[in-house]
């Protein structure tokens, strides 16, 4: 693998090795000492031009407790914001000998550019409205983990319901790839407005109406409603939008026995989910931030010290 642009890259062997790896990983969570040899030597170097707690954070942890020497440029602070271009500044990195690019920028398209502009590995930490492969990865593990716990195996015929602001979301996509090929069932639920064009091709069922879903789903994953990107109304009110697309504590009492709640974060506690269910013993959202570590751990094993026959966790 020389890079991790797209779900849409990983073969379901890929995946599967990649989260066997992530589980190795994620034994290191429970020592006191949380250091591999692994990928001493080797140079990453976390690129981003948006803003970022936990992917950012993870990635930096997941380099440094293999040994990895990691570095952080933004765009503010770096000559980007001398106006020089992204592509001379990723040149000018590459020149200098790294071994891994981990980006996120706010230009659906931009990561997969720059993978190939440079020598190193390049990592899409979430492109635009596009793709966040790494998400779905972390995503996978926790809901994994969670039905091993229950006694079932993995997530072989699961259904899970991804919920709320589609159209802005770069988790969706990449969910959508990932689970398809692991041969979950995924069902889109949003309103009309916030439903991606073209979301028809995806093959997945599309509803607007949560109640309709909500009983007959494995894992519930709500998306954040992203402000941010917005310009106009998208829904009436953020009270409507609660009580047509929230999780709220009602909702959460119709969930079936052993389904799991996820969410990528950040969370808008009250809009998109309650507190009551953002903080329900099903909920998988920290999972999923732990998860965050071992994943990305394993994805840069996997691109840069997957020539090491002295094994991943040695
Ligand atoms: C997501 C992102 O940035 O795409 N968050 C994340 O990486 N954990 C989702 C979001 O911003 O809502």
């Amino acid at each position: 693998m020389r890079h991790l642009l797209s779900a849409a890259d990983l073969t379901g062997e890929q995946i599967g090795s990649i989260l066997n790896t992530a589980e190795e990983m994620h034994q290191l969570q429970g020592r006191a000492i949380k250091k591999l040899p692994t990928l001493r030597g080797r140079t990453v170097v976390n690129m981003f031009f948006e803003d970022s707690t936990r992917t950012r954070t993870s990635f930096e942890m997941a380099g440094k407790w293999m040994s990895a020497d990691t570095i952080n440029v933004a765009a503010k602070g770096s000559s980007v914001s001398k106006g020089e271009s992204m592509r001379d500044t990723m040149l000018t990195l590459d020149a200098m000998g790294v071994d891994c690019f981990v980006i996120r920028h706010p230009s659906s398209g931009a990561v997969a550019q720059a993978a190939g502009w440079v020598r190193a590995h390049v990592v899409n930490a979430g492109d635009g409205t596009h793709e966040h492969p790494t998400q779905a990865l972390l995503d996978a593990f926790a809901i994994r983990r969670h039905f091993r716990q229950l006694g079932t195996e993995g997530w072989v015929g699961k259904k899970i319901a991804i919920v709320g602001d589609l159209l802005h979301s770069r988790v969706v996509r990449s969910n959508v790839l990932l689970q398809r090929t692991l041969g979950s069932e995924v069902i889109l639920v949003a309103p009309p407005t916030l439903l991606p064009t073209g979301v028809e091709e995806w093959g997945c069922q599309v509803t607007h109406d949560l109640d309709s879903v909500l009983a007959e789903v494995d894992v519930v994953m709500m998306l954040r409603v992203q402000r941010e990107r917005m310009q106009g109304g998208f829904f009436p009110s953020a009270r409507e939008y609660t009580e047509f697309y929230g999780l709220t504590p009602e909702r959460l009492n119709r969930l079936k026995d052993g389904a799991a709640i996820c969410h990528p974060g950040p969370m808008n506690r009250g809009l998109e989910i309650s507190s009551a269910a953002a903080d329900a013993s099903r909920s998988l959202i920290l999972d999923q931030v732990t998860a965050g570590v071992s994943v990305r751990m394993s994805v840069l094993y996997h691109l840069l010290g997957g020539d090491d026959s002295q094994g991943a966790t040695r």
